[in-house]
């Protein structure tokens, strides 16, 4: 008789904040795709953690959908993955809760992204941007998550989720399972083109980051004006050369060659051939993903049901999870 092994499960969610960049291509979204085929996987659009940050609402509403459209322009299949929006998914709010009953302040006043964006928003430093990895951890517990393929930035707030699930099943048993991260072995952090020691991010000046929907002469530009030194050797030497060196890296993790290979191809060519070696291959990888973000963005009544079919699949394993700690916790039960 066949039997059916069961897949492994995934959960990522990224914020629809800003434009979506090169970095979260590299170090989230491709990875994504890559996995779709071997893993049950859940692909969120974070729209709650947004709100750690003061929104307009019609900003975000519309962020929202580009960032679902870009899911799917980047070749997730919203058949194999359930795609959904985090706020439509109540469980997310009540895990959140209950997991801040079971995390320390301490642990939260030590992550560098609290530190950084309390310096960042100074004026709003609100409880939510506090308990935010909490709401992270309920997001990937909720489903009895295996993976999370994430950037090296999240790295701190994976560990967090671990340790919260290990803290609660340390005293109701085995409820949670223990998430592991899964990061890219090359671009795991893209830096800034202009800061290069900085990690490329979505709130930070148009020049600094590439985003997904960036048109190729726009990332020509960017590329051409990204800072290097003025040594002008293609060598990989992220301490001494991190322009460089990052530029480096995001060939290598969109051609699949290796840094060697790279610094051969280019020995004394000069910045202006290998910019433009790296334009070409940044666009040969976005220029077919914007193409089909045009057409899919434009198609409401498929995104309306995407997100709709994402909810039910995505709320029905929620429930299940949610039952299981209402009873180890002895909170009221939905059935008597
Ligand atoms: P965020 O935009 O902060 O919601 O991030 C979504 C995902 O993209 C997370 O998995 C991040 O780790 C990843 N990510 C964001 N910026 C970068 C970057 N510069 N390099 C690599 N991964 C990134
Ligand atoms: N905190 C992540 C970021 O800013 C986004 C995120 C929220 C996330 N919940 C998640 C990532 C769960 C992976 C799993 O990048």
């Amino acid at each position: 008789m066949e039997q059916q092994v069961q897949k492994q499960r995934i959960f990522s969610g990224i914020q629809p904040t800003g434009n979506l960049t090169l970095g979260n291509y590299i170090g989230a979204l491709r990875n994504f795709g890559i996995l779709q085929d071997e893993y049950d996987c859940l692909y969120s659009i974070v729209d709650m953690h947004a709100l750690t940050v003061r929104q307009n609402p019609a900003e975000l509403r519309k962020a929202c959908l580009r960032t679902m459209a870009i899911f799917l322009a980047s070749g997730l299949d919203p058949e194999k993955n359930i795609i959904y929006f985090q706020s439509q998914v109540a469980a997310h709010a009540e895990l959140g809760w209950i997991l801040n009953c079971f995390t320390y302040m301490g642990e939260m006043s030590r992550m560098t992204q609290f530190k950084d964006k309390s310096a960042k928003h100074a004026d709003n430093i609100n409880c939510g941007l506090f308990t935010y990895p909490v709401l992270m951890a309920a997001d990937i517990l909720l489903y009895q998550t295996h993976l999370v393929p994430i950037g090296a930035d999240q790295k701190q707030h994976l560990e967090i989720a671990r340790d919260i699930a290990e803290r609660f099943n340390g005293v109701y048993g085995d409820v949670f399972v223990v998430p592991d991260g899964y990061f890219p072995k090359v671009g795991a952090r893209v830096m800034s083109l202009q800061e290069p020691t900085r990690k490329m991010s979505k709130s930070d000046p148009e020049d600094t980051y590439i985003a997904i929907l960036d048109r190729p002469d726009v990332i020509r530009k960017k590329i051409r004006r990204a800072k290097t030194d003025s040594e002008n050797a293609v060598v990989f030497d992220p301490e001494n050369k991190p322009g460089v060196a990052n530029l480096m890296s995001i060939m290598a993790a969109l051609s699949g060659r290796s840094m060697d290979e790279i610094a051969a191809e280019y020995d004394g060519k000069g910045y202006g051939v290998f910019k433009d070696a790296v334009a070409d291959c940044v666009i040969a990888t976005l220029e077919p993903i914007q193409n089909e973000y045009d057409r899919i963005s434009a198609d409401k009544a498929y995104l309306q049901q995407v997100m709709d079919s994402g909810r039910e699949r995505a709320a029905a394993i929620a429930h299940r999870t949610m039952l299981k700690v209402r009873k180890k916790l002895g909170i009221a039960p939905w059935k008597l």
